[in-house]
């Protein structure tokens, strides 16, 4: 299988700045090919709304705004996936997403499913779940910056056959989401992108933000193929063999999801007050 090319773009939205953010962006990735790109989250409106009014004056639906509009015809250019955060409006309710599209096609919008802070007063939370859109011998599974917090949902998207987690991020935690998102890679045996943005947001009564950068592609066994500085506009690329992902066998001869003990994980589907105590009462 011929290898492919998956990219992360990083920048610094100005709040509110829809139209500048996204021409931006589409200065950045002039000339660009990927056969998948990924966006920071919220990445053409920037960060700390105030409240649910502002995320509505600046939220669009899926896939018809103007700015998706806008990230469709980037995703025609790049001849490729893209996935790019974005505030959606559906009627009266709001959504930290990601739009998917495949070539300036619609191919679906995650709703983030854990939300961050104050974001829970500005969006429902994602009611979809977790899907996996295949396009340009790729499976791509869209997540949502503090969905790495929770490997239920990597480990959901890689149990579904995603070869590549797609992780638009406004990540604030210094360095440790880069580092879980190696392991989230690790254990599933997929690869993942991580756009994340830079710089600092302060809107009162918001807490002032400083955004991490160090956007990263890693590979199926934890290691970061591609990174990009704290502090700077970066476009990341790296060419892989998809198949990579594909082998779930480790060296020790392992098979990472056939070995799992489904039977032994009833934390898994159950809320933690209902988890029984171990043999110690601890
Ligand atoms: C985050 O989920 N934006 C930290």
């Amino acid at each position: 299988m011929p290898p492919v090319r998956l990219a992360a773009l990083q920048t610094a939205p100005e709040f509110g700045a829809v139209a500048d953010n996204l021409a931006r962006i589409e200065a950045l990735l002039a000339g660009a090919r990927a056969d998948l790109l990924v966006l920071p989250e919220l990445a053409t409106t920037g960060y700390c709304f105030r409240d649910r009014a502002e995320v509505l004056a600046l939220a669009e639906p899926y896939p018809e705004g103007p700015a998706l509009r806008r990230l469709a015809a980037l995703s025609r250019a790049l001849d490729g996936l893209l996935v790019a955060g974005f505030a959606e409006r559906d009627g009266t309710r709001t959504y930290n997403a990601a739009a998917v599209f495949d070539r300036g096609e619609p191919r679906g919008c995650y709703r983030k499913v854990h939300l961050f802070g104050f974001e829970r007063e500005l969006f429902e939370p994602g009611d979809r779940g977790f899907f996996v859109v295949p396009g340009r011998g790729l499976r791509v599974g869209p997540l949502v910056c503090f969905d790495w917090f929770f490997p239920e949902a990597a480990r959901t998207l890689a149990l579904r056959g995603a070869d590549v987690l797609a992780h638009p991020s406004n990540l604030v935690l210094p360095g440790w989401a880069q580092q879980a998102m190696r392991v989230r890679g690790l254990e599933n045996r997929v690869f993942t992108v991580t756009a994340n943005r830079f710089g600092a947001e302060a809107r009162p009564p918001r807490p002032a933000l400083r955004f991490t950068g160090m956007s990263q592609v890693t590979d199926p066994g934890g290691r970061a193929l591609a990174e990009a500085p704290a502090q700077a506009e970066a476009l990341l690329a790296v060419d892989v063999d998809v198949e990579e992902a594909r082998r779930k066998t480790l060296p020790s001869g392992n098979e990472v999801f056939a070995e799992r003990r489904p039977e032994t994980y009833e934390w898994a589907t159950r809320p933690a007050a209902a988890v029984p105590p171990g043999p110690s009462g601890t």
